[in-house]
């Protein structure tokens, strides 16, 4: 393999998500190394110490500290959580001039290190920000990888679950498209241990669920100002298959090229993720309905990228 292996991890932006990525990496001892950069140097101070006064108690002894766009050049995988987050009543892609000019400073700091691993971002409109660390970084798109629908297709499994009063672990179902408004469930491969779930619920329910996973980051927001918990646990998970090379399957956000007639866009897709990133997009069935919704989200997006990027 002709890029960076190891398990070293770089996190650049040290806010709600960040630092709670950083403790779910050492709660689930997933990194031997891990170094946190952010523009406010205080808060990486801080957490580097409160974190690794928790070592003591993780199940491996995890490095945990301060770190500059230098420790990039010999990190596995950089993950960015930096940027501005959504006000109460924002929606991500409102978030998108400000954050694509902090990501073309972040990754070209991050590629003027050396940098030769895997990229996953996570800061918002993350389908747009992942799409301009693929153009800013140059590197190949399997190692580019957005936290996408990861998500949002929790929020539906934790839903189903609980509709159905069986662990959301057992539930099978994606969200796709866009990580936004647009966004929607593929129910029509939506199953418990291979049983459709589809048939079992009425449309109006169906339409409530999918509502519900998709307003819930801003009904969190509302409540309490940020969503970081949800997200952290995605993005330990994605950070895991790697590591582990799991060729498992998960719904992540990765550039279309040809997949249901789209390409040059990032969704959130189920893809299958190994030690080199994303190996395939594993496509789903979709139903003519499905597919125009997937078309919109496309839209959605491309619109906004070709303002930006042509
Ligand atoms: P936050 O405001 O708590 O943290 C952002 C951090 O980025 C701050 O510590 C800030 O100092 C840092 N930062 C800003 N510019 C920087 C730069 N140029 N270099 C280094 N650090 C920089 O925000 P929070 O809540 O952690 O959210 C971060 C991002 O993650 C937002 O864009 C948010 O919308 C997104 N998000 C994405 C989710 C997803 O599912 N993909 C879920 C939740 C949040
Ligand atoms: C979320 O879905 C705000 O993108 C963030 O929680």
């Amino acid at each position: 393999m002709n890029f960076t292996q190891g398990n070293k991890v770089v996190l650049i932006g040290d806010g709600a998500v960040g630092s709670s990525y950083a403790f779910a990496l050492m709660n689930q001892g997933l990194c031997d190394e891990l170094i946190i950069v952010d523009l406010n140097e205080d808060k990486v101070k801080g957490d580097t110490m409160d974190l690794s006064h928790g070592i003591a108690y993780a199940p491996t002894a995890m490095k945990v500290k301060k770190g500059s766009y230098q420790d990039c050049s010999d990190a596995a995988i950089v993950v960015i959580t930096a940027g501005a987050a959504q006000k109460p009543g924002e929606t991500r892609l409102q978030l998108v001039n400000k954050n694509v000019a902090i990501f073309k400073s972040i990754v070209t700091n991050v590629m003027d290190s050396g940098f030769n691993g895997i990229f996953i971002v996570a800061s918002n409109p993350v389908d747009i920000l992942s799409f301009a660390t693929l153009k800013y970084s140059g590197l190949p798109k399997e190692r580019v990888i957005g936290s996408g629908t990861i998500l949002d297709s929790a929020r539906f499994r934790y839903l189903l679950g609980e509709e159905f009063d069986t662990a959301a672990i057992s539930v099978h179902g994606y969200i796709i498209g866009e990580h936004g408004d647009s966004q929607f469930p593929a129910w029509s491969s939506a199953n418990i241990s291979g049983a459709p779930l589809a048939q079992k619920l009425t449309e109006e329910r169906k339409e409530e669920i999918a509502g519900m996973a998709r307003e819930a980051a801003y009904e969190i927001i509302n409540a309490k100002g940020a969503t970081y918990y949800g997200i952290a646990m995605g993005l330990a998970r994605i950070t895991k298959a790697i590591f582990r090379n799991e060729n498992v399957v998960l719904p992540v956000g990765t550039l279309l090229e040809g997949e249901y007639g789209h390409s040059g866009v990032y969704v959130g897709m189920p893809s299958v993720i190994t030690r080199a990133g994303v190996k395939r997009i594993v496509e789903l069935s979709l139903n003519e309905e499905e597919r125009q919704k997937l078309s919109q989200s496309v839209r959605t997006l491309k619109d906004i990228q070709d303002s930006i990027f042509e």
